[in-house]
């Protein structure tokens, strides 16, 4: 039995239509939201992540500022910049694309950034506040992998999720996120031994290990759903995820594919942060 594809670009499309609507009617009462994207240096894979991104806002109505700067800025011109868009009434949401030139220290810059802007979900206050379940930006990787399993009713509740990967970005949030919604969850990473062991209990697999073809028939239970956050180039240049989707679709229920899958859905959920973000700053007035 072949499995479901979970159609990643179609629920991107339903979120983005209400998301859109949502958009006309704080424009009704004269809020346009308002993403600002740093850009700094001359990463190309960074550069059409931002494209993406700014082309995704125009299509729902909101405004998108992108702020270009060379690859030698120093940590306190950035700062500077972080800080005008903090105080910017216009300006609702805040990203800074990474990864950031390395002279650069990340974390420091993610703490200047508002709490109240953080669309991204990266700073530590809003890391905690998803920690204990209260309301949060939510990264927007793993909330976009939630809203796909909540699209297919999938249930979450009590049942067993392996996470491969443990970056800040995807796969903490991702364990902490389905934590909160009463699964048990199981993280693996690169010094894992015998990553199959676990995988092979998984009920819902998330692979966001940036290794491709590492999740084969046999890490995978029959009837699981399987989720694949990677984004690899194979030998030939195509973009390709984690897991060896021609096999594995013959053995699990559920399975996202690459392209298709995640990616449309993350960035459908940074329009949902920046949305959420301007409606915040209504009831701040
Ligand atoms: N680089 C790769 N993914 C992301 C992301 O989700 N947000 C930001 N700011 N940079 C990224």
């Amino acid at each position: 039995m072949a499995a479901e594809l979970i159609d990643g670009k179609e629920i991107a499309r339903k979120k983005q239509a209400h998301i859109g609507s949502e958009v006309q009617k704080l424009k009704a009462e004269g809020i346009t939201p308002g993403l600002a994207v740093i850009l700094a240096g001359n990463n190309q894979a960074s550069r059409t992540y931002v494209k993406n991104k700014q082309k995704t806002c125009d299509k729902l109505g909101m405004n998108s500022m992108l702020i270009e700067l060379p690859e030698s800025v120093t940590e306190q011109e950035l700062i500077r910049k972080i800080n005008e868009l903090n105080e910017s009434e216009d300006i609702h949401g805040i990203l800074v694309q990474l990864p950031l030139p390395s002279h650069i220290n990340e974390k420091a810059i993610i703490e200047i950034i508002s709490p109240d802007k953080d669309v991204d979900g990266f700073h530590p206050i809003n890391i905690g506040r998803m920690m204990t379940a209260q309301d949060a930006f939510i990264p927007c990787t793993p909330a976009g992998i939630v809203e796909m399993l909540n699209s297919i009713g999938a249930d979450i509740s009590g049942k067993h999720v392996v996470v491969i990967g443990r970056s800040n970005i995807v796969g903490k949030p991702a364990g902490q996120l389905f934590l909160n919604e009463d699964a048990t969850v199981t993280y693996c990473h690169s010094k894992t031994a015998d990553l199959k062991e676990y995988t092979k209990r998984a009920d819902i697999l998330v692979a966001a290990a940036g290794k491709t073809k590492l999740i084969t028939k046999d890490h995978v239970k029959n009837g699981a759903i399987v989720i694949d956050v990677g984004m690899n180039r194979n030998e030939e240049g195509k973009l390709c995820g984690d897991v060896d989707f021609e096999a594995v679709k013959h053995k699990a229920g559920f399975i996202t594919p690459v392209p298709g899958g995640v990616g449309p859905m993350t960035i459908t959920m940074l329009m949902h942060n920046t949305l959420k973000a301007a409606k915040l700053s209504i009831s701040k007035i």
